[in-house]
């Protein structure tokens, strides 16, 4: 058999493509510009500016005055959106989660905020209940802690439809309940709001890596058990173009695989299976690596955050949301 590749040395030398940064710029196959990133943004209902979170080195829970800040910060970068997620004060937490469907909480006031602010910024809300349940579930749960499916669903289509009327771009689902993207779709369509957009979390792992997240939003020590039997098994890959599959035939516009740098196969599979555009979650425990092996100067950080930034767009991503985006906007002289 003849190689597509006939490598007679020395007529050839790879290595030529890469003497000098002109041509392996020229030659590159890929690239990472700021219009790729999605800025993961926590956000909180207190006084402080900014609160830091422990187990994310330079992450802060900002309030609203900040998060509007930041909304002009993004515009200015040119990152095109940003994702929300609320740490909500204990009080207002119960075991179904009612202070998501509230029109005047955190996430709805935060999102007139930015729009005020920078209204071509992109808002995209993430749609779950386990920032707002005093047992950390993203859904309503039975005697036994069983996440119930179709209730927890209604639930879900309420608290998305508050979204959008607060003015959210996009509802992003991340409960993994079955069914939820064709109710919610069907409640935006007959509420008007024809042109909010869904993100499906479409291929979201039961994942060690979002330790760091539930420590930001407060709900970690309020999580009793795991999250097993609605979030996919790290082990099936087959599942996961299933879940997206499903979730484009109950109308979502853009798909998600979750967390990024373990799952690239994922990402790889589903971008080059499905016409529809993938998006990665670079989570929080990914973020969390980086940071601390940098801080001891045990990798490069900064080089660390672009290389898997750019991995996920070679992958087959058409964008990355990252508790980088900011830092990495930078890097790329936006
Ligand atoms: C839950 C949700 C999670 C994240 C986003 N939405 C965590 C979980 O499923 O427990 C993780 C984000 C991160 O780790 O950065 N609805």
């Amino acid at each position: 058999m003849t190689s597509p590749f006939p490598q007679t040395f020395p007529r050839t030398r790879l290595r030529r493509l890469r003497t000098s940064p002109w041509i392996r710029s020229l030659t590159a196959e890929t690239g990472l510009t700021p219009s790729d990133l999605i800025w993961s943004m926590v956000v909180h209902d207190g006084d402080e500016a900014r609160i830091p979170v422990g187990s994310m080195p330079d992450l802060y829970r900002l309030n609203i005055e900040e998060a509007a800040k930041a909304a002009r910060r993004a515009r200015e970068l040119s990152i095109p959106a940003i994702a929300l997620f609320p740490h909500i004060n204990p009080a207002r937490k119960d075991a179904t989660g009612s202070e998501a469907l509230n029109p005047d909480g955190l996430i709805p006031t935060v999102i007139r905020a930015m729009k005020d602010a920078a209204p071509e910024v992109g808002i995209i809300c993430d749609v779950a209940l386990d920032p707002f349940t005093s047992h950390g579930h993203d859904g309503l749960i039975d005697e036994d802690g069983y996440v119930l499916n179709d209730e927890t669903s209604k639930l879900l289509v309420k608290q998305a439809i508050v979204q959008a009327e607060a003015g959210a771009d996009v509802v992003a689902p991340s409960d993994m309940m079955d069914g939820r993207i064709g109710a919610v779709r069907d409640a935006l369509e007959s509420a008007g709001h024809v042109n909010t957009m869904i993100l499906s979390y479409a291929a979201k792992y039961a994942s060690g890596f979002y330790g760091p997240y539930r420590d930001a939003i407060g709900s970690a020590t309020a999580l009793k058990g795991d999250k097993k039997t609605y979030q996919q098994n790290p082990a099936n890959s087959d599942e996961a173009l299933r879940e997206v599959a499903m979730d484009i035939a109950e109308g979502a516009d853009m798909v998600m695989v979750k967390p990024g740098l373990p799952y690239l196969d994922i990402v790889r599979r589903v971008s080059e299976t499905f016409a529809v555009p993938t998006i990665v979650f670079q989570v929080s425990g990914e973020y969390a690596q980086i940071k601390a092996a940098g801080e001891r100067g045990w990798i490069d950080g900064d080089k660390v955050m672009m290389e898997t930034l750019l991995s996920f767009k070679r992958a087959g991503a058409a964008g990355i949301i990252t508790y980088f985006a900011e830092d990495a906007a930078k890097a790329l002289g936006a």
